[in-house]
């Protein structure tokens, strides 16, 4: 989604830009556009399309030190230059780029146009730069404490004006924005991983707060000028995974790293002597832990099946009711709040909008919130009570991988602990901890038949339409694997559980519409072979994973993948990842942007 990034030092600016915006491209974005002061001007270069596009229209000559840059992916207006980020003011005199939604923007247009305002965009964010245009009088911070009460909705924005060389003011309220800490510059991003390549030392800045940046030095402080006392972080973030190292998508190289991912995601948190788990980021100890009886997981796209897969997992060995709660309706939904409820916050970016505005909603009825997330430092990460971060390492491709078996991993840790102190055994808790410590051999077993995959991919790339059925714990398998092939190749998939089929999804079962069953042997692999022979029935095609060896299975199904035996409520994790390969072999073969799909972004800053 959105991303801004903006620099002020010695350097040749437009080239620090450009490798800024090149680092947030994996968000998804459909345009760019990069400002640079220049002397008594502004320079603006704005295109269509990728961020090389861009960076092939600028002059070869160094043209100012300072400026601002933005990837945008539209919400308001098409996809179009002029539409495009930095927006200036009438007089060119004001650059501004914004992600997040200006909710007011028409009212406020109305009003300037009437003042005889010119506006060049279709764009919510450009009444920004004409409100600054009405106030400013000398200093830009003032100005912008001025404009910013006028605004309803969400912002992360950073503006500069001709008249104030040198000088970039930030602002943010619901999107991320990050100070950077340069040796003589400094750096401001709505994602840390544009300026890693440059400085580690980092500001998170809160919601209402505002910052002023020259090259030797920062103010922060709220609208009504107190100054504020921020902490510098430092990060660590590793720049070099934003190489693709040898593959060809960074979504490979990441379905790839799943077993290193996971073993970080259990280093130190597996205690085998006591047979439990141990997560010293929830902040809560046992007797606190005691007390849960319930437990509600909020998120969105995969980080919601990831949830949902935990809900049946902690139903099961915790023996308290778990739900999973989409963040975009719990936000709206009024949702009750109830005592001795523990709540999860689950987000790989730990920027997605809903999300985080489902944790504020939530904390405001008086929630005890957990997170889990990625992204070091997110919003959501330093908002929650508590958490887990799942140490997957950068996700780049839009559609998630590793972050979902990531998630799973720490999940699984916390309710290894949860049910230890309840009901669950040593002698349990142990078996749990060896079946654990299996997954990632059988991961990299499952990654090794990727030629099988790929050739049974070849045979039905071309369907219109997929379905994907599964059951108990893995039916949010099956959902997941539906999203996987949908936002990457774009073919219609749905995910059902396999028990539904009867309920309406087998009228669509036809020789063109191939089924993908989700079949190990745990203990409704019979009623899903049941399933599989209804569909053969009605002349459907069938892929089945399956445990290694199911001949029953394989008499049935037209296509096989076999995955390893391993302790029933595990089986999650290792049937995912054929139906990641299987969605990467079909949208590679089908020609598609793998990891950049049409329409969609990586961390959904707005609503
Ligand atoms: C977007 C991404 C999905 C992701 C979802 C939740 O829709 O395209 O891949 O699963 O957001 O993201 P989060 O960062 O909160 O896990």
């Amino acid at each position: 989604m959105c991303g801004i990034f903006g620099y002020c030092g010695g350097k040749k600016a437009s080239e620090i830009l450009i490798e800024g915006l090149k680092r947030l491209e994996y968000r998804g974005y459909d345009s760019s556009g990069i400002c640079v002061g220049n002397g008594s001007k502004f320079s603006v270069y704005k295109r269509v399309g990728k961020i090389k596009v861009l960076a092939d229209t600028l002059p070869e000559k160094p043209f100012g030190h300072n400026g601002i840059a933005h990837t945008r992916w539209a919400t308001h207006g098409g996809v179009t230059e002029a539409n495009a980020h930095p927006h200036t003011d009438c007089n060119e005199k004001i650059a501004i780029v914004h992600n997040g939604i200006i909710e007011n923007y028409q009212q406020l247009k109305d009003k300037l146009l009437v003042k005889g305002h010119k506006f060049k965009s279709e764009t919510d964010s450009e009444v920004i730069a004409h409100l600054i245009e009405e106030v400013f009088n000398g200093d830009l911070t003032k100005a912008v404490k001025q404009v910013l009460p006028m605004l309803k909705g969400t912002y992360g924005l950073i503006a500069m004006h001709v008249d104030c060389p040198d000088v970039l003011v930030g602002a943010r309220n619901g999107s991320p924005l990050i100070l950077g800490i340069g040796n003589n510059e400094m750096f401001l991003a709505s994602d840390v991983n544009a300026m890693v390549a440059y400085t580690k030392q980092v500001v998170y800045l809160n919601d209402k707060e505002i910052v002023t940046v020259t090259p030797d030095g920062f103010t922060t402080s709220d609208v009504q000028d107190n100054a504020i006392h921020k902490d510098i972080t430092m990060v660590e973030t590793d720049g070099e995974s934003f190489d693709k190292q040898g593959y060809n998508h960074f979504m490979m190289k990441e379905i790839a790293e799943q077993t290193e991912a996971i073993k970080r995601g259990m280093v130190g948190r597996l205690n085998v002597d006591e047979a439990t788990g141990h997560l010293g980021g929830l902040n809560m100890d046992n007797a606190q832990l005691l007390d849960v009886e319930r437990i509600v997981l909020v998120a969105a796209g995969t980080s919601y099946y990831a949830g949902m897969t935990a809900s049946y997992l902690i139903e099961n060995l915790v023996r308290i009711p778990a739900r999973v709660e989409l963040a975009s309706e719990l936000r709206y939904k009024n949702i009750i709040v109830e005592k001795n409820t523990l709540y999860f916050v689950i987000s790989q970016s730990g920027e997605t909008a809903d999300t985080l505005f489902a944790l504020r909603e939530l904390q405001r009825k008086g929630a005890h919130v957990l997170g889990i997330c990625n992204a070091v430092g997110s919003t959501i990460a330093r908002e929650t009570d508590g958490g887990v971060y799942i140490h997957s390492g950068p996700e780049i491709a839009v559609a998630s991988t590793k972050a979902f078996t990531s998630q799973l991993t720490a999940l699984y840790i916390f309710t290894l602990l949860m049910a230890r102190i309840r009901h669950l055994s040593f002698e349990q808790g142990k078996e749990f901890i060896n079946a654990f410590n299996e997954l990632p051999a059988l991961i990299e077993e499952i990654l090794s038949a990727d030629d099988k995959i790929e050739q049974i991919a070849d045979k039905y790339y071309k369907s219109q339409s997929f379905m994907f059925l599964g059951r108990g714990i893995n039916y949010p398998v099956a959902m997941e694997g539906a999203l996987k092939l949908k936002e990457i190749s774009y073919i219609h998939a749905e995910g059902f559980g396999a028990g539904e089929l009867k309920h309406g999804p087998i009228a669509l079962i036809n020789e063109q519409t191939p089924s993908f069953f989700l079949v190990p042997d745990d203990a409704l692999r019979d009623k899903n072979i049941s399933n599989m022979k209804e569909v053969k029935a009605r002349g459907g095609k069938i892929i089945a994973v399956c445990t290694n060896g199911d001949d029953e299975v394989k008499e049935i199904a037209d296509d096989v993948i076999e995955v390893p035996k391993i302790m029933p409520c595990f089986y999650p994790f290792l049937l995912v990842v054929p139906l990641q390969l299987f969605a990467y072999h079909c949208a590679v073969k089908l020609g598609r942007d793998v990891d950049q799909p049409r329409n969609l972004a990586k961390s959904v800053t707005v609503e």
